[in-house]
């Protein structure tokens, strides 16, 4: 035993030796991460402080590294905001395009920050607003009361008298193809806000997204009061305030198509 450890002592000692001069030649042989130059582009923000009532809105720039932020413009606000300003004000959450928060104007277009990538193109600035012709909380953050008091109204829920008893409902391939293309909206309001009829009617006229969530109701053929859906649409301003413009199925950042929506409730309600 006792020459077993004496012939251990010594190697264990030797590979230390060794790791230890390997473990040095292969520092000096590691590559130094190169700086990238830095890519300054501005940002202008729209800024209001509902405190300072009296102060009117103003753009703010903001001068950011590009090598030094995330590839979207969530990114960018998130850095402004932890390491330029923290005031700035906005919403957000998934970061993946599914919870609808980050909905605002970029460069003139209405779309979700957490999916629009930075213009890497450092001449031009990037301006960015929120939802347009709504009231605003603070910044970037829009009162979507009415919003979603609109879309509370359409009984966004599956409405049946007669459910089946003791299993759940069945529903064909087919039928539920039918639902494709709507049930994926996430309700961020870029469509609605980016309709001329709704920034002039919003009281009354439902707006895009609101249609779409009531068409979805009506093509689901599990729900029995798609009659009673469609009497509440037929009035001169819910429904045909819409005059396919076309701006809500240009803007969705989701791909999807309210307008065809809105266009076959207006040819049910037709049929009728
Ligand atoms: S249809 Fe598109 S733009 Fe409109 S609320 Fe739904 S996801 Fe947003
Ligand atoms: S943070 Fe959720 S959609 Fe952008």
């Amino acid at each position: 035993m006792a020459s077993l450890a004496l012939k251990t002592v010594p190697s264990t000692f030797a590979r230390g030796i060794a790791a230890r001069s390997f473990a040095s030649s292969a520092a000096r042989f590691q590559a130094v991460p190169t700086q990238k130059p830095v890519l300054a582009k501005e940002f202008k923000i729209y800024r209001w402080n509902p405190d300072e009532p009296a102060k009117k809105p103003t753009l703010q720039t903001y001068k950011i590294d590009l090598n030094q932020c995330g590839p979207m413009i969530l990114d960018a606000l998130i850095k402004i905001k932890n390491e330029v300003d923290p005031t700035l004000t906005f919403r957000r959450s998934c970061r993946e395009g599914i919870c609808g928060s980050c909905a605002m104007n970029i460069n003139g277009q209405n779309t979700l920050a957490c999916l629009c990538r930075i213009d890497r193109d450092a001449s031009k600035d990037t301006k960015i607003y929120p939802l347009p012709h709504m009231y605003i909380v603070k910044d970037l953050v829009p009162d979507l009361t009415l919003f979603y008091k609109q879309y509370k109204s359409i009984e966004p829920y599956l409405k049946n008298d007669n459910p089946p008893e003791g299993r759940e409902y069945y529903q064909s391939i087919e039928d539920r193809k039918k639902l494709d293309g709507m049930y994926e909206c996430i309700l961020c309001a870029c469509c609605s806000t980016s309709c001329p009829s709704y920034w002039w009617n919003q009281d009354e006229y439902l707006g895009p997204a609101t249609l779409m969530a009531a068409y979805r109701w009506m093509a689901d053929s599990r729900d029995s009061y798609t009659s009673q859906r469609k009497e509440k649409l037929q009035n001169e301003m819910s429904l045909y305030r819409c005059h396919t413009i076309f701006n809500c199925s240009r803007t969705c950042p989701k791909g999807l198509n309210p307008a065809q929506a809105i266009a076959k409730i207006k040819l049910e309600l037709a049929a009728e």
